[in-house]
């Protein structure tokens, strides 16, 4: 089967993995700082916070920056729920707004506006499918609303300007990211009191942790702020620094497919359009497709499938999902739901080769032509 996202893991990865077990340390430590400050250095900035994951991440950073119960934060729908979630955990409110258009399907700046209350306290950008929004537009607008801008770069590792944004950037080493620790995710704030902050509350609110304490043979601690169990461990620290020693040469891959993806479709589907332009700033995380208004995408899902190739939906509005339906009622984004009902994400990773991306666009033209995925929609 063709997957939509595979990762890329060896020899190397198994010798660090093996290489911490043989240390007897396997709980946050040196790996951990080693990696946060590659992770950094990767990105231009000065420090990171490794985590537990992205959602962890996002909640860490609406926590330091004392987002809560009353505030408002606006969200886009088009995103995986942990966005949406995130802002639940502090108690603060998430506002749904609207993408541009099927072609830049990123938060609108105009409904991001709209929706401003007196409440509005913080935005939080999402790198959908890895491609960057226009950071001067949105930092010029958190200057005049006088919001927080946080990125959840869930989509973004290893894309320069990922991080550069706001007061704080989110990224996520899932397995099916552009690099993964299995579960992880770190944080860049470019504010050291901000990030130390988030640091403190990643682990409890202590003012040392274990292999701290062990260093320094004392067994005093405090505890200055609420925080949580949001740690990275030394496995998975040690193969995130294997993994980031090729996020580059892999996000170039990624970068290689996606433009070849785009050319095919153009020549050989060229009733499906590809979002956003050729040269937009990405970590091309994901390969997004618009299917024609008409087409049944799940003829087209079921004929791909048929021939070996998984593909997948990004995403079901938030909005839209049952439990934020019932609180979030009378939502309606006309943008992201006209395109969540026609986006089709197509395999891409780094073990694919350009000979894969042709089997996958012949199929996708194949499955179009067939009579099956011209039902039209009720
Ligand atoms: C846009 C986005 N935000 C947040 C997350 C949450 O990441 P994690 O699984 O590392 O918590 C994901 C995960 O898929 C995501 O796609």
């Amino acid at each position: 089967m063709l997957l939509v996202s595979e990762p890329i893991l060896g020899a190397e990865e198994k010798l660090a993995l093996a290489s911490v077990i043989d240390s007897g340390w396997i709980t946050m430590g040196d790996r951990v700082r080693e990696f946060e400050q590659a992770f950094a250095r990767l990105h231009g900035a000065e420090d990171s916070v490794a985590v537990s994951s992205c959602t962890a991440a996002l909640h860490l950073i609406l926590h330091a920056l004392g987002i809560g119960p009353g505030d408002e934060v606006l969200v886009p729908s088009l995103t995986f729920v942990a966005t949406a979630n995130s802002v639940l955990y502090v108690g603060a409110r998430p506002v749904f707004v609207d993408i541009a258009s099927p072609d830049v399907p990123l938060m609108s700046l105009d409904d991001a506006e709209a929706r401003c209350s007196s409440r509005t306290k913080a935005v939080i950008l999402v790198h959908f499918a890895g491609y960057l929004p226009e950071r001067e537009k949105w930092q010029s607008f958190a200057r005049r609303k006088r919001l927080l801008l946080i990125e959840d770069a869930a989509h973004a590792p290893g894309q320069p300007a990922a991080g550069t944004f706001g007061e704080a950037a989110a990224f996520s080493f899932y397995g099916n990211k552009n690099m993964t620790t299995a579960e992880g995710g770190a944080i860049i704030a470019r504010d050291p009191l901000l990030r130390e902050t988030i640091r403190r509350a990643r682990s409890h609110g202590m003012t040392s942790g274990t292999r701290q304490r062990l260093d320094s043979r004392t067994p005093d601690y405090d505890v200055t702020i609420l925080g949580f169990n949001y740690r990275m461990d030394e496995l998975r620290a040690a193969l995130g620094l294997v993994q980031l020693r090729r996020l580059q040469e892999w996000n170039d891959i990624r970068r290689r497919l996606s433009l070849h993806y785009r050319r095919l479709i153009v020549n050989h589907c060229s009733s499906v359009t590809v979002p956003f332009a050729d040269e937009w700033p990405s970590a091309y995380h994901l390969m997004p497709a618009v299917l024609p208004a008409e087409t049944s995408r799940q003829a087209v899902i079921d004929s791909l499938r048929g021939r070996g190739i998984q593909t997948t939906v990004h995403y079901p509005p938030v909005h839209r999902l049952t439990f934020y339906n019932q609180i979030c009622q009378r939502c309606h984004l006309p943008q992201t739901e006209e395109f969540a009902r026609r986006e089709l994400t197509l395999p891409l990773h780094p073990r694919m080769s350009l000979v894969d991306v042709e089997f996958v666009i012949e199929a996708l033209a194949a499955a179009l032509s067939a009579k099956a995925a011209m039902e039209a929609v009720a």
